[in-house]
């Protein structure tokens, strides 16, 4: 059955916009996306003014004055800690019950056990909470035991020290560290949006988040960047870039890491991302290829279809970047969860200041009784 997506004529006046493309739905103080210029703008700063910033101060700018108590980069650091060790402790029972789940699943099985009742710093409990459980789930699946986490590292470098074990280089931190800062928030996508709908039933942060996860985790969203890694193994086996490319395109597949519905011009987080890896060209000419991949993409997309600009979006360098640092790319979706958390949590507690219930309306387009 075809329900239809263009917009028909309604007898009331109202409007229908498929995908809610261009329709405002919430106002906020938190980030803005200029899909015209490739700007990001977070709280006053673009994104490129964020550089070198640790993941703490931006949960600083992000939170602040949104959540009960104002903290800075230092008091940040601290809290996180402290609620990487609880999250830890709280977690290591419910590990046997993530058998047989893809990582994704099974972080949003650990977040689920948070309880919503528990408001006290509950957003600082879902940021320290998805890290400790994205490393310990990643591990899981290499049959390896949890890592404690050590409260006295930064959030970046801890997380990586959970997943490898041992702490880790500083240009891997670093790199790492860009990834968390670069996707912490990025206006009304859509599992902000789904966080935000949640949110405003005053169903409590933690359901609200994990609605917000059970969106990422789609293809068309936060699920892109593991694909994106097959179509470069998939492309280095099987020949040349650009008749591979041109092939996947002619069977009407979608190249992976390309495109976006804001951006018109290249997504900014691709080049912040782009940057970040570039110290770490150490892994068999990965990014080399990438970059090759890049060009001929962007040259057939542009060929193809010439009317929709299509340029790289922030996946693309995001596989990169969590492949150099050593996440296995089934774990792709929980690190973007790890950074997008910083966003979810604060857009919570704007939503909760602004106590209204997002309750649109659908259109009727079924028959009507006789
Ligand atoms: N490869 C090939 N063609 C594409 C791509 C792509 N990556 N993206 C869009 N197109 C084409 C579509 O086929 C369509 O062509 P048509 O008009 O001839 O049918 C046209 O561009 C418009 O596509 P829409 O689906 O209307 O664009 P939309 O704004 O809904 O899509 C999206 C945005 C979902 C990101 C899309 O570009 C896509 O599927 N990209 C690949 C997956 C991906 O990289 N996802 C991560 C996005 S970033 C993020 O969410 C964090």
């Amino acid at each position: 059955m075809n329900i239809p997506l263009k917009s028909i004529e309604s007898s009331t006046g109202d409007t229908f916009s498929p995908g809610l493309e261009g329709v405002v739905a919430a106002q906020t103080v938190l980030s803005h996306v200029d899909g015209a210029a490739g700007r990001l703008v977070l709280r006053g700063y673009q994104l490129e003014q964020l550089s070198g910033w640790s993941f703490e101060a931006v949960l600083s700018l992000l939170w602040r004055d949104l959540a009960p108590e104002n903290l800075d980069e230092a008091g940040i650091r601290k809290r996180l800690g402290a609620a990487r060790e609880v999250a830890f402790e709280r977690m290591v029972a419910a590990l046997p019950a993530l058998d047989g789940l893809s990582q994704v699943e099974a972080l949003r099985l650990l977040l689920s056990r948070l309880p919503d009742v528990e408001k006290e710093s509950h957003h600082v409990v879902a940021v320290a909470s998805t890290s400790v459980f994205a490393a310990a789930i990643a591990r899981r699946d290499r049959g390896l035991e949890p890592v404690r986490p050590d409260a006295s590292l930064g959030h970046a470098a801890d997380f990586l020290r959970m997943l490898h074990g041992a702490e880790q280089r500083a240009d891997k931190v670093r790199a790492l560290e860009t990834y968390l800062v670069t996707v912490a928030d990025h206006g009304l996508n859509a599992s902000t949006f789904a966080t935000r709908v949640i949110a405003s039933t005053q169903a409590g942060l933690f359901s609200s988040v994990i609605g917000g996860l059970c969106a990422l985790k789609g293809p068309l969203h936060g699920g892109a960047p593991g694909p994106v890694l097959d179509m470069l193994d998939a492309i280095g086996t099987e020949g040349d870039v650009r008749p591979w490319l041109a092939a996947a395109l002619d069977r009407g597949e979608r190249l992976m890491g390309f495109g976006h519905r804001i951006y018109r011009v290249r997504d900014p987080r691709a080049d912040a991302l782009k940057q970040a890896v570039a110290s770490l060209r150490d892994n068999g000419g990965r990014i080399d290829f990438a970059e090759k991949v890049e060009v001929e993409a962007l040259a057939l997309l542009a060929e193809r279809k010439p009317l929709r600009p299509l340029q790289t979006n922030v996946e693309f360098y995001t596989a990169l970047v969590l492949e150099a640092v050593g996440f296995p790319r089934e774990s792709f979706t929980n690190v973007f969860a790890s950074g997008r958390m910083a966003g979810w949590t604060a857009h919570v507690l704007e939503q909760d200041k602004v106590g209204r219930l997002i309750r649109p309306q659908s259109r009727y387009v079924g028959p009507m009784p006789a």
